[in-house]
């Protein structure tokens, strides 16, 4: 009995130097615990080799004594086992996802902010693009009234009903397709790159003028290589527009019939 105990102080000095080290090395606590319980085991263990030895059995006494001590064994594990801490996959679902819910909310703010900023600078865009459309529209108006010609439908601005919403849609395709990168009309927009097109009206049909857009080079202006350099109008206009918005387009552009513009003259090439 004494030899019992002598092992089991041993046990507990090991087990206990065992949790001083890993609790110095910030091992969680239910590793501290196991550490102990196994050197307690270990004891055990050594104390079991002092025991005395049973008389050798045979027969179904020895599988009844094998199998009583297995059980014995095994339920003793279990139930120790059961009494460690467990681990609960939803427990730590729940600790992980309070940490992560705390950067969530961080950059979900950072991301709403960024939006509310680009919406605002888009804003501010819209508004300068309407105040500048308001400009437009008003100097064309005066313009068509300045240069009136006779016998011709009066230039895009204020064209009510359905030739209104084509107006609408053609100026809009000027604007998104950026044509006026290289094509001055109404003063506004050029750097020299293409004709000014106030009077393509004049020289050309719609139709012609569809057909320029989709395919530019099947005509090209008089003289354009002198003044302008040789081809570099786009040919990508016929994927980036459907037809209507083509014709639409065609059509608003057509009405621009400022004979004061010297637009030069396309000649075709195809
Ligand atoms: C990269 C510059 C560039 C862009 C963008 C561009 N064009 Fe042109 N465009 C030219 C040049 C250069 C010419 C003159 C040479 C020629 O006829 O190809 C021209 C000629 C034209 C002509 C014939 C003018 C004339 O007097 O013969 C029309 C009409 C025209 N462009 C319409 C458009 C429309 C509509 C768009 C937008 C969908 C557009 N262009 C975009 C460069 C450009």
């Amino acid at each position: 009995m004494w030899n019992l105990f002598k092992k089991l102080a041993v046990g507990f000095v090991i087990g206990g130097g065992l949790v001083a080290i890993a609790n110095s090395q910030e091992v969680p606590f239910s590793f501290q615990l196991l550490f102990f319980i196994v050197s307690l085991i270990g004891a055990m263990m050594f104390a079991l080799l002092d025991a005395q030895t049973l008389n050798t059995m045979s027969g179904g006494k020895s599988f009844l004594v094998v199998t009583v001590f297995w059980v014995f064994l095994i339920t003793v594990c279990v139930a120790g086992a059961s009494f460690l801490p467990q681990f609960e996959p939803d427990d730590e679902k729940a600790k992980i996802g309070k940490l992560l819910e705390k950067e969530r909310k961080q950059s979900a703010q950072g991301k709403t902010e960024e939006l509310i900023a680009r919406a605002k600078a888009l804003d501010q865009q819209v508004k300068a693009l309407e105040d500048r459309l308001k400009g437009i529209g008003g100097g064309q108006a005066v313009a068509t009234t300045q240069a009136p010609t006779a016998g011709e439908k009066p230039a895009a601005a204020g064209g009510g009903g359905a030739s209104g919403d084509i107006m609408k849609v053609g100026e809009e395709q000027w604007q998104l397709q950026e044509c006026y990168n290289c094509h001055k009309l109404r003063g506004e927009g050029g750097k020299k790159r293409g004709p000014e097109l106030d009077n393509i009206g004049t020289l050309l049909t719609v139709e012609e003028i569809q057909q320029k857009i989709a395919d530019p080079k099947s005509m090209m202006a008089e003289g354009y290589d002198k003044e302008f350099q040789k081809g570099i109008m786009p040919d990508k206009f016929k994927d980036l527009m459907d037809p209507k918005e083509l014709l639409a387009l065609a059509t608003w552009l057509g009405s621009f019939k400022n004979t004061a513009v010297n637009t030069p003259k396309p000649i075709k090439k195809k």
